[in-house]
């Protein structure tokens, strides 16, 4: 969950390191460093606690100038964030390193190491490998080698990179478990672990594989797999725009990706509907062949992806007739599960790296499943490679930490798995499913129509700035919408929000309602609004304010503590999608009214590559 910059060039090389740095900040933030292996023949560093824009202060005042160098972004894992324990790490003052993931016997090395005379300067399981690759060094003078011999002891995950005072013609990498990724120039070569660090340098990459060690020269490369053999892999261009990475007119990241949705989803469907029905073959190759054995579907995902497929389980069993079950990957990835003959397994992530998510993958394989898909936003993630078949979600890069617009793509996605695969099964009616395929070519427009109500949003939001608590409700798919409402509230202005079915609410939660405790309530106009409205009187009897987005067809009146947004009439399908924008606006205005950090919540990182 950290992020690794890399380069080795003729010219100088710190200023690209940090503008990679900056690009990967929404990996991880509490601290930053850069190892350069300076024009007068030493390897120095620099470290700065909290954002990288601290570091770039530190090198202004004391510039490192040198053509090779490594850098890093850390999101604590172990030992607190402090200057001692941020990357690059170093041993004997000539080899530095720096790591995403976990190294799990690093007690084990450390003892071994310190038996060895090694002293250690942090709490990191990171340092462990600067010092097994210097102790390996006696025995293998070359670095690459000293690296294969080192990677043979290390069990857990890791992307790392190497550089030495004493080989200071290349950067060494290897990949487990983590991403990297080589970034091809024309005499400068750079390593990253998102293609995004470097977009500003190349738009040629190669992807590491799992288990590969790969040697980076100034106008050469080297790579072995994970048996030792010399491979080739394969170059890819990068069509993404480096311009997707910046933030534009918009204030905050987040608000410029709430406001891309439209042009994401109308991204995500583009050529995958036919006149009337969902391409099968949108999901891959044998999608056609294996969707007409499903007779289960699990679905595995953690925080905003999870809520992503707690909705699907509504279309897809009330659609389809399909049993679906999800469940959160953390939990699901330990359970000894039973699983159904013909079962489906759906995993989704936005990063495709999330360690829970791709651990309860690689479970779900040894386990019984008829095949594995990925609903995911990173085609070249370890998810996407790992699984049987794959449906890109086309969101494009998504730096604010709160997840927005690689939810409604997920959601979409999802709704063309459904429809796809009642296609297959045969029991969705096809004047259904060409009702929702027309529907769905609407949606982008009926988003811009949602984004349109900004203003109006912005000015409900003032009514949470001093709250501490908030409930949210919704029923039947709208629930799922409730709970994703209150995880960004929660995520990016720190305000408590809970999110309950509606019908729960006189079970526990309508203790907790008073004045100070606002209600938000998305009411969609479907069978269960009538039921709904009960429950808001429930509120209202009890003094609590009530924020209801409600569609401009249920006909839900302004009152005394109550206050409607009309919201734009939808195919009820397409409800889960429409309702989720106005509460991502909700949260976003409340966070910027509280002054909190709306891109980098604290505590918070975008991708959780570590159990
Ligand atoms: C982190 C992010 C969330 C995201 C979750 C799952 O917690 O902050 O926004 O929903 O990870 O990530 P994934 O990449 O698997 O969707």
């Amino acid at each position: 969950m950290c992020g690794i910059v890399g380069a080795i060039a003729e010219r100088q090389i710190s200023a690209i390191l940090i503008e990679g740095l900056k690009r990967l900040e929404y990996r991880g933030y509490d601290s930053a460093g850069v190892a350069v292996f300076t024009d007068n023949q030493q390897l120095q560093r620099c470290r700065r606690i909290g954002k990288v824009a601290e570091l770039e202060q530190a090198l202004t005042a004391a510039p490192l100038v040198g053509r090779l160098g490594i850098a890093h972004t850390r999101w604590a894992t172990h030992g607190a964030p402090t200057e001692a324990n941020a990357h690059p790490h170093f041993s004997a003052n000539d080899l530095a390193v720096v790591h995403n993931g976990i190294i799990e016997n690093h007690e084990e090395l450390r003892a071994r190491l310190q038996g060895l005379g090694y002293v250690f300067s942090s709490q990191t399981d990171t340092e462990t490998i600067v010092h097994l690759l210097h102790h390996l060094q006696k025995t293998h003078a070359d670095l690459g080698d000293a690296l294969k011999a080192a990677v043979q002891q290390l069990h857990g995950a890791y992307g790392l990179a190497v550089i030495s005072a004493k080989q200071p013609d290349r950067i060494l990498a290897a990949r487990s478990g983590s991403p990297l990724v080589i970034g091809l120039g024309i005499g400068e070569n750079f390593l990253a672990s998102d293609p995004l660090a470097l977009r500003q340098v190349t738009d040629r990459f190669i992807y590491l594989e799992e288990g590969d060690i790969a040697e980076i020269r100034r106008d050469s490369l080297q790579i072995w797999d994970q048996a030792g053999q010399p491979v080739q892999r394969e170059t890819v261009h990068y069509k993404e725009s480096a311009e997707a990475a910046e933030k534009g007119a918009y204030r905050h990241f987040m608000l410029k990706e709430i406001h891309e949705q439209p042009k994401v989803v109308q991204r995500t469907l583009e050529d995958r509907l036919a006149a009337d029905h969902v391409l099968i073959q949108a999901f891959g190759p044998q999608a056609a062949e294996l969707f007409s054995q499903v007779r289960n579907v699990q679905i595995v995902a953690c925080g905003t992806s999870y809520h992503a497929g707690m909705v699907a389980r509504y279309w897809l069993e009330s659609l389809t007739g399909i049993p679906c079950q999800v469940e959160v990957a953390s939990e699901f990835r330990y359970r000894k599960v039973a699983v159904q003959p013909g079962s489906l397994f759906v995993s989704i992530s936005q990063s495709g790296e999330t360690a829970d998510t791709l651990a309860a993958l690689r479970n779900a394989k040894d386990s019984g499943y008829l095949a594995s898909l990925a609903i995911c936003n990173v085609g070249t993630s370890s998810l996407v490679r790992e699984s049987d078949l794959t449906l890109l979600t086309r969101a494009g890069p998504e730096i604010g930490v709160a997840s927005t617009k690689a939810f409604t793509t997920q959601l979409v996605g999802l709704l063309l798995l459904t429809l796809a695969l009642g296609r297959a099964r045969g029991t969705l009616d096809a004047a259904v499913e060409a009702q929702a395929v027309q529907a769905l070519r609407g949606l982008p427009n009926l988003l811009e129509q949602a984004l349109g109500m900004d203003r109006q949003i912005e000015k409900v939001a003032e009514l949470f700035a001093e709250k501490h608590h908030t409930l949210f409700l919704g029923r039947g798919e709208q629930y799922p919408v409730a709970m994703e409402g209150a995880l960004k509230l929660k995520e990016i202005s720190y305000i408590h929000a809970e999110a309950y079915p509606a019908g729960e609410l006189k079970h526990g939660p309508l203790a907790l309602v008073d004045s100070d405790m606002p209600v938000v309530t998305v009411a969609p106009n479907n069978e269960l609004l009538e039921k709904l409205k009960s429950n808001l009187q429930e509120v209202r009897a009890r003094g609590g304010q009530l924020i209801v987005f409600a569609d401009e067809e249920a006909r839900m009146e302004n009152g005394e503590g109550t206050l409607v947004v009309n919201m734009p009439h939808a195919h009820e399908l397409l409800a889960p999608i429409l309702y989720t924008l106005p509460l991502q606006l909700l949260s976003y205005h409340v966070a910027v009214l509280k002054g909190t950090d709306v891109d980098q919540p604290r505590n918070l990182a975008k991708s959780v590559t570590v159990e």
